[in-house]
């Protein structure tokens, strides 16, 4: 009987159990497959830590936001023997193949496996939608839907209050959360990592706005958007197990500066995990699920160091090296769609 190792890893995302759910149902139904979930991501896989995973623990689970198997940033390869650990659990659980589902970190660790000949079949998985190699990621759709829904609510309260509102929304490498919620909201103003910007230029557009006879306006900003010159504003200091800096605080340095250079108020919002939680937009649903089926079936075909995508409205295989390669940036033709809004 063939097994499967099953683990979340990264952030969670709206859309994980719908990928959970789609790789068991399609795998016991169709393949005959007999699965196991690891707990918390790569820990789990490194301490053996198990939990049933089979078609009654994934029901009722596909509405439901976060993952049913919990999360971590742990990197095995920071682990001492961490690989070998690895190759052990398999041995235990009898597992003939792994499906990590996570972002870059997850499966830099996918692909690694993969180069030690352990078969891997990996699924994306980021709200920030930076993974290259797919068109989309699931949990973007949710995270922009949420951005736009608190944009919409800080526009009633900045024109009440004659006020500046900055809403501060995730995306380290890439601003597509940010573009695209500002887009949808209406933002005056949209700052994102891949166009260091230029203060004073923000500050302009929020008075001419003033100047026009508006006297509220709206800044959404990416939590990796950096000043022309400058470096990430962040106000942690810690650094995960993979290296990345914990963000947040762009949004409060803009609410000073803006309202020191400018004379109007200002209001930071930092939307943070808000963006990550609850239940999943029906495409987010679809896309997961779409994306487990395909993974459980790239297992069957033995397509390891692969990775699920979505190629226009297709889903495809691509390599887990080329996936990996870089981040996906914004489309500079979509930010300047977003940009003919500003001031
Ligand atoms: O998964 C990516 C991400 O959503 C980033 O946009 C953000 O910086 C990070 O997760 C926050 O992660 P954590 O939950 O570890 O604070």
């Amino acid at each position: 009987m063939t097994r499967i190792g099953v683990l979340t890893g990264g952030g969670d995302c709206p859309g994980l159990n719908a990928v959970i759910r789609g790789i068991v149902r399609k795998g016991t139904k169709v393949h005959g497959y007999e699965f196991v979930g690891f707990r918390s991501g790569w820990a789990g896989v490194l301490k053996n830590e198990t939990t049933p995973l089979d078609a009654e623990a994934v029901r009722g689970i596909l509405h439901v936001g976060g993952t049913i198997l919990g999360s971590s940033r742990t990197n095995p390869l920071k682990v001492d023997g961490g690989i070998d650990q690895i190759r052990e659990t398999m041995r235990a659980q009898q597992i003939d193949a792994l499906i990590p589902i996570g972002g870059d970190d997850t499966l830099g660790v996918a692909k690694r496996l993969t180069d030690e000949k352990i078969p891997v079949v990996g699924v994306p998985k980021t709200i920030d939608n930076d993974l290259a190699g797919t068109d989309y990621t699931f949990g973007f759709q949710t995270a922009v839907q949420i951005a736009t829904d608190a944009i919409d609510r800080l526009h009633s309260t900045a024109e009440s209050h004659d006020r500046v509102m900055v809403c501060e929304v995730m995306g380290r490498h890439a601003g597509w959360i940010a573009a695209h919620s500002g887009l949808a909201g209406g933002a005056d103003v949209i700052l994102v990592p891949e166009r260091p910007f230029d203060i004073e230029e923000v500050c302009d557009h929020v008075r001419s706005r003033h100047a026009a006879g508006q006297k509220f306006s709206i800044v959404v900003v990416a939590e990796g958007a950096v000043p022309e010159g400058g470096d990430i504003q962040s106000a942690f200091d810690t650094t995960d197990a993979f290296g990345h800096v914990r963000l947040g605080g762009i949004a409060m340095m803009l609410e000073k500066e803006i309202s020191h250079r400018t004379g109007f108020d200002a209001r930071m919002t930092n939307l943070g995990h808000v963006q990550r939680g609850g239940s999943p937009l029906a495409y987010d649903r679809v896309l997961g699920t779409r994306f487990g089926v395909a993974a459980v079936d790239a297992v069957a075909a033995g397509h390891f160091g692969m990775m699920t995508s979505l190629q226009g409205t297709s889903i495809e295989l691509v390599s887990l090296e080329e996936a990996l390669r870089e981040p996906k940036l914004l489309d500079p033709d979509f930010y300047e769609t977003a940009e003919v809004f500003f001031g």
